[in-house]
């Protein structure tokens, strides 16, 4: 096999380690959808404040802070140092996110801490000498690892909304939780099973993660390292990890492994405050991502290819209305692989994306009585100006009037599932998002262009679509969701039912969920959706595919008394709402 060109190399020994281990652990991530059984919608509701995340200790931690005179963003900030702990598949200190922020004055933020590639990175770094894509190498390995952007989010939206004077006393529920331990629920103790061999096989040194004879519900995760760790950073805010000692740990462990993170690529990395994608639509506007998440933008198209069709005449699950989402699903996935990535290094045609008569004409060869084709429907045409497999949610009403809706992923469960010995978090794999090679999918099926390729410090295009909804002006909605780019298309179908459908926010979430994105050419479907509406869909000729789950939706709701309701996914038997 030829030396990468961009390993130096002494380091190509590392990587035939890492092809190796890439190559060896088949990584269960296919088996990550397992069934959970639905129970019914957790919801709670409360007059001042409500938080929903995907863990009940991460929800407290969260109001902990609140209790302490902090804001619904100290709380969030809280939330997701606890959810690094108690949620490690995805919550984290080395991955990154979205966060929107809605202040009480009505103004909405989007701050953006995406992971960034390595100054090292390369447009073909996933590719063997024929140009194909080596498979696991964007997954498996360290030269999947995105610089991470939580810490030094996190640290910016405190900085600029917090209302609690000392950063660190937002890390203290966290790094209780770490250094006390805290019992695991059945779902972390089946996940941290699947993943043993992995995690022994990835990381040759002692992980608090590996329990022999396996773990079981109520057992005690005590993580000291990532506790001290924790500490670190409560002591001396983010230059502890992109300047100090963490950052010197983990460049050494790259250099030392052949992972391509280096202390200048920490000491360089910085969130980025950006404005959200805004649609009107009847009474409502909706806030969400804008690049590099296609979310937003992707989430905008279809609310404006449906707008115009009587959806309301018919139920939500109809044949009538499922095709026609679909329909918009389609146009808006092909679109996001060929215009969407990170718009500081490639220009996204934002505005012509989000046009209303591009979308009106984008919808104009709908047929209501046929599947589309993606053979035929590619990217939209228009003039272009040059010029110019986890996630998780959390959604935060606070006392003070700020909402914060806040998405945050290593990618893959565990990320990469590598710790640096010592440090005790997890390294995301966030590097699998861009585009290996034009047209090759990546772990969740998404091809790309040249938009999301590889180029050092650029951010590889994201689906992750925390979002904000107004009516008439006023808060209503703050919800967001993991699952890769059934976020979007979740987010969009909980939106439409209670907005367009009136529905309660507790019958939307809990109601089954599908899911196209233009590539493959298949419809995801939930258990639970009739078996009526399947049928009528194939005979329009979709191909329909059942799915365990698409989506993890956590949203809060104002309540037309004013009161706030939160609400969990029934999906994920830990997601937790609680109010005060
Ligand atoms: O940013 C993205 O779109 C992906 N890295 C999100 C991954 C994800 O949602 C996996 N889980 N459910």
């Amino acid at each position: 096999m030829r030396q990468s060109r961009f390993l130096p190399k002494k380091n190509f020994f590392s990587l035939l380690l890492l092809l190796l281990l890439a190559a060896s652990c088949r990584s269960p991530e296919a088996e990550e959808k397992a069934p959970q059984a639905p129970g019914a919608v957790k919801v709670a509701e409360a007059d001042q404040a409500m938080i929903v995340s995907p863990h009940p200790l991460g929800t407290r931690a969260g109001l902990e802070i609140l209790r302490q005179g902090g804001n619904g963003v100290d709380a969030t900030i809280a939330v997701q140092f606890a959810l690094a702990v108690v949620y490690p598949r995805a919550g984290n200190i080395a991955g990154g996110g979205f966060m929107l922020i809605r202040t009480p004055e009505g103004k909405v933020e989007a701050l953006d801490y995406r992971e960034m590639a390595p100054g090292a990175a390369s447009h073909d770094m996933y590719l063997d000498e024929k140009g194909e894509v080596i498979p696991g190498l964007s997954q498996n390995t360290l030269l999947a690892v995105g610089v991470p952007g939580t810490v030094q989010g996190l640290y910016a939206a405190w900085k600029k909304y917090g209302q609690i004077e000392d950063f660190g006393q937002l890390l203290q529920p966290a790094i209780r939780l770490a250094e006390e331990g805290f019992p695991i629920s059945q779902t972390e103790a089946d996940r941290l099973n699947r993943f043993d061999s992995v995690f022994t096989a990835r990381n040759p040194y002692p992980m608090p993660f590996v329990k022999q004879g396996g773990w079981k519900a109520n057992d005690i995760l005590r993580q000291p390292e990532l506790a001290q760790t924790l500490r670190l950073i409560a002591k001396q805010g983010p230059d502890a990890f992109y300047r100090g000692p963490i950052a010197e740990k983990l460049a050494r462990f790259m250099q030392k492994r052949g992972g391509l993170i280096s202390r200048e690529d920490l000491a360089a990395y910085e969130s980025v405050w950006r404005k959200p994608v805004k649609k009107d639509f009847r009474e409502y506007t909706l806030y969400s991502m804008p690049p590099p998440s296609s979310g937003g933008i992707a989430l905008a198209q279809m609310v404006e290819m449906t707008e115009p069709y009587p959806m309301e005449k018919h139920p939500w699950l109809s044949t009538y209305n499922t095709h026609l989402c679909i329909e918009a699903m389609r146009r808006a996935f092909a679109d996001r692989a060929f215009y969407l990535g990170d718009s500081d290094f490639y220009p996204v045609p934002e505005k012509q994306l989000l046009d209303d008569s591009y979308l009106r004409q984008r919808m104009s060869d709908f047929d209501p009585q046929r599947a589309g084709s993606s053979d035929k429907v590619q990217q939209g045409e228009f003039q272009l100006q040059m010029e110019s497999f986890e996630t998780t949610h959390t959604s935060v009403v606070g006392p003070h009037g700020y909402a914060v809706s806040i998405t945050t992923t290593l990618n893959s469960n565990y990320g990469c599932k590598i710790q640096v010995p010592g440090l005790g978090f997890f390294l995301n794999n966030e590097m699998d998002d861009f585009s290996a090679k034009p047209g090759v999918p990546n772990q969740f099926g998404l091809v790309g262009a040249e938009a999301n390729a590889i180029e050092p410090h650029k951010r590889m295009l994201s689906s992750m679509s925390p979002t904000i909804v107004e009516k008439d002006g006023e808060l209503f909605l703050v919800l967001g969701s993991p699952g890769g780019p059934a976020i979007i298309t979740s987010v969009f179908e909980v939106v439409m039912q209670v907005t367009r459908f009136g529905e309660s926010l507790e019958k939307a979430i809990s109601t089954p969920r599908y899911h196209h994105q233009w590539l493959p050419q298949q419809v995801w479907y939930e258990e639970g959706t009739p078996p009526a509406l399947i049928d009528s869909l194939e005979a329009l000729g979709h191909k329909m595919v059942p799915k365990k789950y698409i989506g993890l939706v956590k949203a809060v709701q104002v309540l037309p008394s004013g009161k706030l309701k939160g609400a969990g996914d029934p999906r994920q038997p830990d997601d937790h709402a609680e109010g005060m």
